[in-house]
């Protein structure tokens, strides 16, 4: 650890002092098309949160444009951290370290992020730490009140990944399963662009599956007959594809038509989901489900899991729906769990577009 050149320069001096002083910790989150900035405080929670979302800047383009993502990024942070200091009733002086979104992500704009924070940290001679974005996920439902305590499964569902993870503490990961192409999301992105939704396609498809019929056409439930937690949603899309086409062969895809693909899509998901999240639990003999990730924004996966914890008697969380989705909240809270500790990164920029959750070091 090299030394800090700044006011507090004693605090970040070594992860001993670290250990002792940080308490309140600014998060940043540009891993895609969100940029996300919060601070947690270790007595108080979560003090304050802001959110811009860069939905109207790719709606044109259908999905997200990574460099114009980046640039969005530049333009937001320094007044999102503005507004969030306000909200929070803190100055930069309050602050005792800063925790920016390492990877996984879009490379350009998790850049903007880490030399950001990075830059911040420096300024204000506090520690930093690059967190990852999976794990804040998973952390995000300590966030509430009504909080799981360890060990649980936690199903990560987000537009890169689909995971089931066992988790035993902070950075205590053992990966049960994975999707072996691609993610819950992106399926749900894929389907919906075949609908012509438009992009973000997740819930805009799910908003129109809560129109259709479930049983009008029957799409299979990927894997679940094979034993093992791996999943695979690349070929499901042939199906929504297919019945888009045979619609129209058959004369018009009605709007009709279209919630009735999106609802049988999304129940296929939902099953599958259901499915080996029941099986996980089953194989670890635990009770406690996580959700986490854009798609556990998902109504009918929250009801159906609620069904089937019942039915297991366990129980089930999630975070609040806007903590879902990605936000600086779950990277403050991540960052905090592991600074507190006396993890911090030493001055380099760097950055993890691919980086498995399970190379994270256990928080003791
Ligand atoms: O976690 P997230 O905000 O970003 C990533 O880390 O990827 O997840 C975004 C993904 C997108 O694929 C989006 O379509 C999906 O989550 N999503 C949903 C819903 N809300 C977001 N999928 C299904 N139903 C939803 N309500
Ligand atoms: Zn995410």
């Amino acid at each position: 650890m090299r030394a800090f050149h700044g006011r507090k320069a004693d605090k970040a001096e070594s992860s001993v002092a670290a250990r002792q002083v940080v308490g309140r910790v600014l998060g940043i989150e540009t891993s895609c098309d969100e940029t996300g900035v919060a601070v947690y405080d270790a007595d108080r929670g979560l003090l304050a949160h802001r959110l811009y979302s860069q939905i109207a800047l790719h709606e044109s383009f259908g999905g997200v444009v990574p460099e114009l993502a980046s640039r969005d990024h530049i333009r937001k942070l320094s007044p999102l951290v503005k507004e969030v200091l306000a909200a929070a009733d803190s100055s930069p002086e309050d602050i005792d370290a800063v925790a920016y979104t390492q990877g996984p992500g879009l490379v350009g704009a998790l850049m903007v992020g880490a030399c950001f924070g990075r830059a911040l940290a420096y300024g204000w001679g506090v520690p930093a730490l690059g967190v990852h974005h999976m794990e804040g996920h998973l952390l995000a439902p300590m966030l509430e009140t009504d909080r799981p305590e360890f060990p649980f499964i936690a199903l990560l569902v987000s537009g890169g990944h689909t995971q089931l993870v066992r988790v035993d503490g902070v950075g205590q990961y053992k990966m049960l399963g994975e999707s072996l192409d691609d993610a819950a999301g992106e399926a749900f992105d894929k389907a919906a662009k075949m609908l012509e939704l438009g992009y973000p396609g997740g819930p805009k498809l799910a908003a129109l599956a809560a129109q259709g019929r479930r049983d009008r056409f029957d799409f299979p439930r990927p894997m679940v007959n094979r034993p093992g937690l791996d999943f695979s949603f690349s070929g499901l899309k042939t199906y929504p594809l297919n019945t888009v086409a045979a619609c129209r062969e058959a004369g018009e895809l009605s709007d009709q038509d279209k919630a009735d693909i999106a609802a049988a899509f999304q129940d296929a998901v939902v099953s599958t989901l259901v499915i080996k999240c029941r099986r996980a639990l089953q194989q670890e003999g635990l009770t406690r489900l996580v959700i986490a990730g854009g798609v556990s924004a998902n109504t009918q996966l929250r009801e159906a899991l609620a069904a089937e914890m019942q039915k297991l008697r366990g129980r089930v969380y999630y975070p609040r729906p806007e903590f879902c989705t990605d936000n600086g909240a779950m990277i403050a809270y991540a960052g905090f769990c592991r600074l507190r500790a006396g993890i911090q990164d030493d001055l380099g920029i760097r950055v993890r577009p691919r980086w498995p959750m399970t190379e994270l070091e256990g928080v003791a």
